[in-house]
Protein backbone atom coordinates (compact mmCIF):
# COMPACT_ATOMS: atom_id res chain seq x y z
CA UNK A 1 0.00 0.00 0.00
CA UNK A 2 1.40 3.77 -0.85
CA UNK A 3 2.27 5.62 2.40
CA UNK A 4 -0.34 8.50 2.58
CA UNK A 5 1.00 11.68 1.04
CA UNK A 6 1.97 14.79 3.55
CA UNK A 7 1.22 18.49 2.48
CA UNK A 8 3.79 20.64 4.51
CA UNK A 9 3.78 23.94 4.66
CA UNK A 10 6.93 25.43 5.69
CA UNK A 11 8.21 28.91 6.97
CA UNK A 12 11.84 30.27 6.80
CA UNK A 13 12.63 33.65 8.55
CA UNK A 14 16.14 33.06 10.08
CA UNK A 15 17.96 35.80 8.57
CA UNK A 16 17.37 38.10 5.35
CA UNK A 17 14.95 35.66 3.24
CA UNK A 18 11.52 35.57 3.54
CA UNK A 19 9.97 32.35 2.36
CA UNK A 20 7.31 29.72 2.61
CA UNK A 21 6.77 26.91 0.86
CA UNK A 22 4.50 24.20 0.62
CA UNK A 23 5.91 20.57 -0.27
CA UNK A 24 4.32 17.25 -1.11
CA UNK A 25 5.85 14.01 0.86
CA UNK A 26 4.84 10.51 0.19
CA UNK A 27 7.81 8.17 1.77
CA UNK A 28 11.38 8.13 0.68
CA UNK A 29 12.69 10.55 -1.97
CA UNK A 30 12.15 13.30 -3.43
CA UNK A 31 10.15 15.55 -2.17
CA UNK A 32 8.25 17.65 -4.44
CA UNK A 33 8.11 21.41 -4.18
CA UNK A 34 5.04 22.23 -5.06
CA UNK A 35 5.26 26.41 -4.40
CA UNK A 36 8.13 28.36 -3.56
CA UNK A 37 7.00 31.96 -2.52
CA UNK A 38 10.43 34.08 -1.10
CA UNK A 39 11.55 37.95 -0.45
CA UNK A 40 14.57 38.45 -0.31
CA UNK A 41 15.73 41.51 1.64
CA UNK A 42 19.61 41.57 0.33
CA UNK A 43 18.58 45.05 -1.34
CA UNK A 44 17.41 46.74 2.27
CA UNK A 45 20.84 45.54 3.76
CA UNK A 46 23.03 46.24 0.92
CA UNK A 47 23.66 50.24 1.90
CA UNK A 48 25.17 48.82 5.89
CA UNK A 49 27.50 46.20 3.65
CA UNK A 50 26.05 43.39 6.07
CA UNK A 51 22.40 42.24 7.62
CA UNK A 52 21.01 44.49 9.88
CA UNK A 53 18.56 42.55 12.45
CA UNK A 54 16.38 44.98 13.56
CA UNK A 55 15.84 45.66 9.71
CA UNK A 56 15.60 42.29 9.00
CA UNK A 57 12.36 41.31 11.77
CA UNK A 58 10.53 44.60 10.80
CA UNK A 59 10.92 43.26 7.05
CA UNK A 60 9.87 39.56 7.73
CA UNK A 61 6.84 41.31 9.87
CA UNK A 62 5.62 42.90 6.82
CA UNK A 63 6.23 40.08 4.57
CA UNK A 64 5.84 37.04 6.07
CA UNK A 65 2.16 36.34 5.70
CA UNK A 66 2.07 37.45 1.98
CA UNK A 67 4.35 34.90 1.48
CA UNK A 68 2.26 32.32 3.26
CA UNK A 69 -0.77 33.39 0.85
CA UNK A 70 1.18 33.40 -2.11
CA UNK A 71 2.42 29.82 -1.29
CA UNK A 72 -0.93 28.49 -0.53
CA UNK A 73 -2.53 30.07 -3.20
CA UNK A 74 0.37 29.04 -5.96
CA UNK A 75 -0.03 25.42 -4.96
CA UNK A 76 -3.50 25.29 -5.20
CA UNK A 77 -3.53 24.09 -1.48
CA UNK A 78 -6.15 25.29 1.31
CA UNK A 79 -4.95 25.58 4.97
CA UNK A 80 -7.66 22.95 5.82
CA UNK A 81 -5.73 20.32 2.97
CA UNK A 82 -2.29 21.33 4.78
CA UNK A 83 -1.07 18.35 7.06
CA UNK A 84 1.23 19.88 8.94
CA UNK A 85 3.53 23.01 9.61
CA UNK A 86 7.31 23.87 9.83
CA UNK A 87 8.91 26.63 10.72
CA UNK A 88 13.04 26.95 11.13
CA UNK A 89 13.48 27.78 15.21
CA UNK A 90 16.92 27.81 15.76
CA UNK A 91 19.81 28.87 14.94
CA UNK A 92 19.31 32.58 13.05
CA UNK A 93 18.45 36.18 14.65
CA UNK A 94 16.12 36.22 17.34
CA UNK A 95 14.12 38.58 16.16
CA UNK A 96 13.76 37.54 12.64
CA UNK A 97 13.34 33.77 13.67
CA UNK A 98 10.43 34.94 16.19
CA UNK A 99 8.28 36.57 12.94
CA UNK A 100 8.28 32.99 11.47
CA UNK A 101 7.38 30.91 14.44
CA UNK A 102 4.96 32.82 15.36
CA UNK A 103 3.07 32.96 12.01
CA UNK A 104 3.48 29.45 12.27
CA UNK A 105 2.19 28.87 15.99
CA UNK A 106 -0.54 31.02 15.44
CA UNK A 107 -1.45 29.05 12.09
CA UNK A 108 -0.76 26.14 13.95
CA UNK A 109 -2.97 26.35 16.75
CA UNK A 110 -5.93 28.15 15.06
CA UNK A 111 -6.09 25.19 12.47
CA UNK A 112 -4.88 22.49 14.87
CA UNK A 113 -2.11 21.23 12.91
CA UNK A 114 1.44 19.49 13.80
CA UNK A 115 3.99 22.09 14.42
CA UNK A 116 7.55 20.82 13.63
CA UNK A 117 10.52 23.07 14.77
CA UNK A 118 13.18 23.16 12.15
CA UNK A 119 17.09 23.25 12.61
CA UNK A 120 17.50 25.26 9.24
CA UNK A 121 21.18 23.56 8.92
CA UNK A 122 18.98 20.17 8.61
CA UNK A 123 16.88 22.12 6.30
CA UNK A 124 20.00 23.02 4.23
CA UNK A 125 21.05 18.95 4.82
CA UNK A 126 17.51 18.14 3.09
CA UNK A 127 17.80 20.38 0.30
CA UNK A 128 19.52 17.66 -1.63
CA UNK A 129 16.45 15.74 -1.52
CA UNK A 130 13.87 17.79 -2.78
CA UNK A 131 13.00 17.37 -6.68
CA UNK A 132 15.92 18.99 -8.70
CA UNK A 133 18.97 17.97 -7.26
CA UNK A 134 21.28 15.32 -8.64
CA UNK A 135 20.28 12.75 -6.19
CA UNK A 136 17.96 10.29 -9.00
CA UNK A 137 17.14 7.57 -6.74
CA UNK A 138 18.13 6.73 -2.72
CA UNK A 139 20.16 3.82 -3.71
CA UNK A 140 22.67 6.38 -5.29
CA UNK A 141 23.35 7.68 -1.51
CA UNK A 142 25.72 4.33 0.08
CA UNK A 143 25.92 5.60 3.40
CA UNK A 144 27.83 7.30 5.66
CA UNK A 145 27.24 10.06 3.84
CA UNK A 146 29.81 13.46 3.87
CA UNK A 147 27.45 16.60 3.84
CA UNK A 148 29.72 19.85 3.58
CA UNK A 149 27.17 22.35 4.86
CA UNK A 150 29.10 26.26 2.92
CA UNK A 151 27.06 29.22 3.40
CA UNK A 152 27.27 32.40 5.01
CA UNK A 153 26.68 31.19 8.39
CA UNK A 154 28.40 27.76 8.65
CA UNK A 155 31.25 25.76 7.08
CA UNK A 156 30.27 22.46 9.25
CA UNK A 157 31.04 18.79 7.61
CA UNK A 158 28.58 16.16 9.13
CA UNK A 159 28.66 12.47 8.68
CA UNK A 160 25.20 11.17 8.35
CA UNK A 161 24.87 7.03 8.91
CA UNK A 162 21.08 7.03 8.09
CA UNK A 163 18.45 8.22 5.64
CA UNK A 164 16.45 10.96 6.45
CA UNK A 165 13.24 9.45 7.72
CA UNK A 166 15.42 7.61 10.41
CA UNK A 167 17.56 10.62 11.69
CA UNK A 168 17.83 10.89 15.11
CA UNK A 169 16.77 13.27 17.29
CA UNK A 170 20.72 14.88 17.58
CA UNK A 171 21.99 14.29 14.19
CA UNK A 172 24.19 17.16 13.92
CA UNK A 173 25.33 16.96 17.16
CA UNK A 174 26.43 13.01 16.80
CA UNK A 175 27.36 13.68 13.37
CA UNK A 176 29.50 16.58 13.58
CA UNK A 177 33.41 16.06 12.39
CA UNK A 178 34.37 19.33 11.47
CA UNK A 179 33.55 22.95 11.53
CA UNK A 180 34.95 26.67 10.95
CA UNK A 181 36.90 27.79 13.86
CA UNK A 182 36.36 31.65 12.41
CA UNK A 183 35.24 32.67 9.18
CA UNK A 184 32.46 30.99 7.59
CA UNK A 185 33.64 30.61 3.48
CA UNK A 186 30.08 32.23 2.31
CA UNK A 187 32.06 35.32 4.98
CA UNK A 188 34.93 34.78 3.47
CA UNK A 189 33.80 35.38 0.24
CA UNK A 190 31.38 38.29 1.59
CA UNK A 191 34.53 40.23 3.74
CA UNK A 192 36.78 39.57 0.80
CA UNK A 193 34.31 41.24 -1.88
CA UNK A 194 33.95 44.36 0.21
CA UNK A 195 37.37 44.48 0.91
CA UNK A 196 37.65 44.98 -2.90
CA UNK A 197 34.50 47.11 -3.05
CA UNK A 198 31.94 44.51 -4.45
CA UNK A 199 28.51 45.43 -3.02
CA UNK A 200 27.21 43.04 -0.17
CA UNK A 201 26.77 39.64 -0.48
CA UNK A 202 29.80 39.37 -2.48
CA UNK A 203 30.04 35.80 -3.13
CA UNK A 204 28.50 36.28 -6.63
CA UNK A 205 30.46 38.79 -7.82
CA UNK A 206 34.03 36.85 -7.18
CA UNK A 207 32.55 34.31 -8.69
CA UNK A 208 31.46 36.23 -11.88
CA UNK A 209 34.70 38.33 -11.95
CA UNK A 210 36.77 35.40 -11.47
CA UNK A 211 36.22 33.71 -14.64
CA UNK A 212 38.02 35.79 -16.59
CA UNK A 213 40.90 35.98 -13.85
CA UNK A 214 44.06 33.77 -13.61
CA UNK A 215 44.22 31.95 -9.77
CA UNK A 216 47.93 31.20 -9.79
CA UNK A 217 48.62 34.89 -10.35
CA UNK A 218 48.08 35.74 -6.26
CA UNK A 219 49.46 33.33 -3.71
CA UNK A 220 46.96 33.31 -0.78
CA UNK A 221 47.41 31.09 2.57
CA UNK A 222 45.26 27.84 3.13
CA UNK A 223 44.93 27.55 6.40
CA UNK A 224 44.89 24.16 8.70
CA UNK A 225 46.78 22.22 6.29
CA UNK A 226 47.73 19.46 8.85
CA UNK A 227 46.51 16.82 8.37
CA UNK A 228 44.49 15.89 12.09
CA UNK A 229 42.05 18.27 11.86
CA UNK A 230 38.86 18.92 9.65
CA UNK A 231 38.51 22.42 11.27
CA UNK A 232 38.45 25.01 8.77
CA UNK A 233 39.79 28.61 9.27
CA UNK A 234 39.33 31.84 7.05
CA UNK A 235 40.80 34.41 8.79
CA UNK A 236 44.13 34.66 8.11
CA UNK A 237 42.66 34.28 3.93
CA UNK A 238 41.06 37.90 5.27
CA UNK A 239 44.12 39.41 6.52
CA UNK A 240 46.27 38.45 3.31
CA UNK A 241 43.50 39.99 0.80
CA UNK A 242 43.53 43.51 2.83
CA UNK A 243 47.23 43.98 2.02
CA UNK A 244 46.91 42.71 -1.45
CA UNK A 245 44.46 45.11 -2.45
CA UNK A 246 46.45 48.00 -0.23
CA UNK A 247 49.36 47.27 -2.14
CA UNK A 248 47.55 47.54 -5.35
CA UNK A 249 45.83 50.57 -4.48
CA UNK A 250 48.84 52.42 -3.94
CA UNK A 251 50.17 51.69 -7.44
CA UNK A 252 46.79 52.44 -9.11
CA UNK A 253 46.14 48.53 -10.68
CA UNK A 254 43.29 47.19 -8.15
CA UNK A 255 40.94 47.86 -11.24
CA UNK A 256 43.31 45.92 -13.55
CA UNK A 257 43.99 43.01 -11.38
CA UNK A 258 40.23 42.30 -10.30
CA UNK A 259 39.89 39.12 -12.33
CA UNK A 260 42.80 37.55 -11.04
CA UNK A 261 42.98 38.41 -7.57
CA UNK A 262 39.45 36.93 -7.63
CA UNK A 263 39.90 33.88 -8.98
CA UNK A 264 43.10 33.71 -6.51
CA UNK A 265 40.96 34.25 -3.36
CA UNK A 266 37.97 31.49 -4.86
CA UNK A 267 40.63 28.78 -5.67
CA UNK A 268 41.88 29.71 -1.78
CA UNK A 269 38.55 28.84 -0.34
CA UNK A 270 37.36 26.10 -2.47
CA UNK A 271 41.09 25.02 -2.07
CA UNK A 272 40.18 24.83 2.21
CA UNK A 273 36.75 23.38 1.63
CA UNK A 274 38.08 20.34 -0.77
CA UNK A 275 41.31 19.74 1.31
CA UNK A 276 39.43 18.93 4.55
CA UNK A 277 36.06 17.39 2.12
CA UNK A 278 38.99 15.16 1.10
CA UNK A 279 40.32 13.88 4.16
CA UNK A 280 36.85 13.76 5.64
CA UNK A 281 35.73 11.09 2.91
CA UNK A 282 39.09 9.30 4.23
CA UNK A 283 38.94 9.58 7.88
CA UNK A 284 35.13 8.49 8.46
CA UNK A 285 35.37 6.13 4.98
CA UNK A 286 32.14 8.20 3.87
CA UNK A 287 30.23 6.98 0.60
CA UNK A 288 28.89 9.53 -0.85
CA UNK A 289 28.97 13.53 -0.98
CA UNK A 290 26.26 16.11 -0.84
CA UNK A 291 27.53 19.81 -1.15
CA UNK A 292 24.86 22.18 0.38
CA UNK A 293 24.23 26.36 1.47
CA UNK A 294 24.64 29.42 -0.51
CA UNK A 295 28.61 28.62 -1.46
CA UNK A 296 27.20 25.08 -3.09
CA UNK A 297 26.08 27.61 -5.82
CA UNK A 298 29.61 28.93 -6.45
CA UNK A 299 30.74 27.34 -9.78
CA UNK A 300 34.49 26.76 -9.09
CA UNK A 301 33.40 24.59 -6.41
CA UNK A 302 30.85 22.58 -8.66
CA UNK A 303 33.81 22.64 -11.25
CA UNK A 304 36.01 21.05 -9.34
CA UNK A 305 34.46 18.67 -7.58
CA UNK A 306 33.06 17.52 -10.76
CA UNK A 307 36.40 17.02 -11.85
CA UNK A 308 37.81 15.43 -9.28
CA UNK A 309 35.40 13.39 -7.21
CA UNK A 310 36.09 10.15 -8.48
CA UNK A 311 39.64 10.52 -7.21
CA UNK A 312 38.13 10.68 -3.50
CA UNK A 313 37.10 6.84 -3.84
CA UNK A 314 33.36 7.89 -4.36
CA UNK A 315 31.43 5.70 -6.72
CA UNK A 316 28.77 8.54 -7.62
CA UNK A 317 28.89 12.33 -8.32
CA UNK A 318 28.93 14.85 -5.74
CA UNK A 319 25.23 15.54 -5.07
CA UNK A 320 23.82 19.42 -4.89
CA UNK A 321 20.58 20.85 -4.29
CA UNK A 322 18.87 22.74 -7.65
CA UNK A 323 20.71 26.06 -7.48
CA UNK A 324 17.68 27.86 -6.04
CA UNK A 325 17.74 26.02 -3.41
CA UNK A 326 21.23 26.64 -2.02
CA UNK A 327 20.69 29.61 -0.65
CA UNK A 328 17.99 30.08 2.17
CA UNK A 329 14.63 28.67 1.68
CA UNK A 330 11.38 27.44 3.05
CA UNK A 331 11.37 24.25 0.70
CA UNK A 332 14.28 22.75 2.57
CA UNK A 333 12.76 23.43 5.57
CA UNK A 334 9.51 22.13 4.32
CA UNK A 335 11.50 18.61 3.30
CA UNK A 336 13.11 18.48 6.75
CA UNK A 337 10.01 18.73 8.36
CA UNK A 338 8.13 16.03 6.20
CA UNK A 339 11.02 13.66 7.59
CA UNK A 340 10.41 14.12 11.17
CA UNK A 341 6.54 14.00 10.52
CA UNK A 342 7.10 10.76 9.61
CA UNK A 343 9.21 9.91 12.45
CA UNK A 344 5.98 11.47 14.67
CA UNK A 345 8.21 14.38 15.81
CA UNK A 346 5.84 17.45 16.25
CA UNK A 347 4.02 19.23 19.05
CA UNK A 348 0.58 20.31 18.89
CA UNK A 349 -2.28 21.93 20.80
CA UNK A 350 -1.25 24.33 24.13
CA UNK A 351 1.93 22.49 23.82
CA UNK A 352 3.14 24.42 20.72
CA UNK A 353 3.00 28.04 22.01
CA UNK A 354 5.99 27.70 24.50
CA UNK A 355 8.12 27.09 21.13
CA UNK A 356 10.71 29.82 21.14
CA UNK A 357 13.49 30.98 19.06
CA UNK A 358 16.92 29.78 19.70
CA UNK A 359 19.47 32.17 18.18
CA UNK A 360 22.48 30.58 19.19
CA UNK A 361 22.19 26.37 20.08
CA UNK A 362 25.06 24.14 21.09
CA UNK A 363 25.44 22.27 17.63
O1 LIG B 1 22.87 29.58 2.72
P1 LIG B 1 22.85 31.06 2.57
O2 LIG B 1 21.82 31.67 1.66
O3 LIG B 1 22.67 31.79 3.92
C1 LIG B 1 23.15 31.32 5.13
O4 LIG B 1 22.52 30.42 5.73
O5 LIG B 1 24.22 31.84 5.52
O6 LIG B 1 24.33 31.47 2.09
C2 LIG B 1 24.64 32.78 1.73
C3 LIG B 1 26.12 32.83 1.37
C4 LIG B 1 26.65 34.27 1.21
O7 LIG B 1 27.84 34.37 1.95
C5 LIG B 1 26.90 34.36 -0.29
O8 LIG B 1 27.93 35.25 -0.64
C6 LIG B 1 27.28 32.94 -0.63
O9 LIG B 1 26.36 32.17 0.12
N1 LIG B 1 27.15 32.67 -2.07
C7 LIG B 1 28.20 32.40 -2.87
C8 LIG B 1 27.69 32.26 -4.19
N2 LIG B 1 26.33 32.43 -4.13
C9 LIG B 1 26.02 32.69 -2.82
N3 LIG B 1 29.52 32.29 -2.60
C10 LIG B 1 30.33 31.99 -3.63
N4 LIG B 1 29.91 31.84 -4.91
C11 LIG B 1 28.62 31.96 -5.24
N5 LIG B 1 28.21 31.79 -6.49
ZN1 LIG C 1 21.34 29.14 5.44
Amino acid sequence: MMAKETLVLGIESSCDECSATVVRHQSGVPVEVLSLATYSQIGLHRPYGGVVPEIASRNHLETVNHMIDQALTEAGVSTAEVDVIAVTNRPGLAGALLVGISAAKAMAYALNKPLIPVHHLEGHASSIFLKGSNLLQPDQLPLPLLVAIVSGGHTNLYTFKTLPELWPPDLLKRSLVGRSRDDAAGEAFDKTAKTLGFPYPGGVWIDKTAKSGNPEVFKLPRALPQKATLDFSFSGLKTAVVLETQKLKAAGTLEERLPDLCASIQEAIVDALLTKIYLAIRMHGCRALAVVGGVAANSRLRERLQAEWAAYGLKHEPIFPKLEYCSDNAAMVGAAGAFRYRQGQFIRGTDLLTLNAIPNPEV
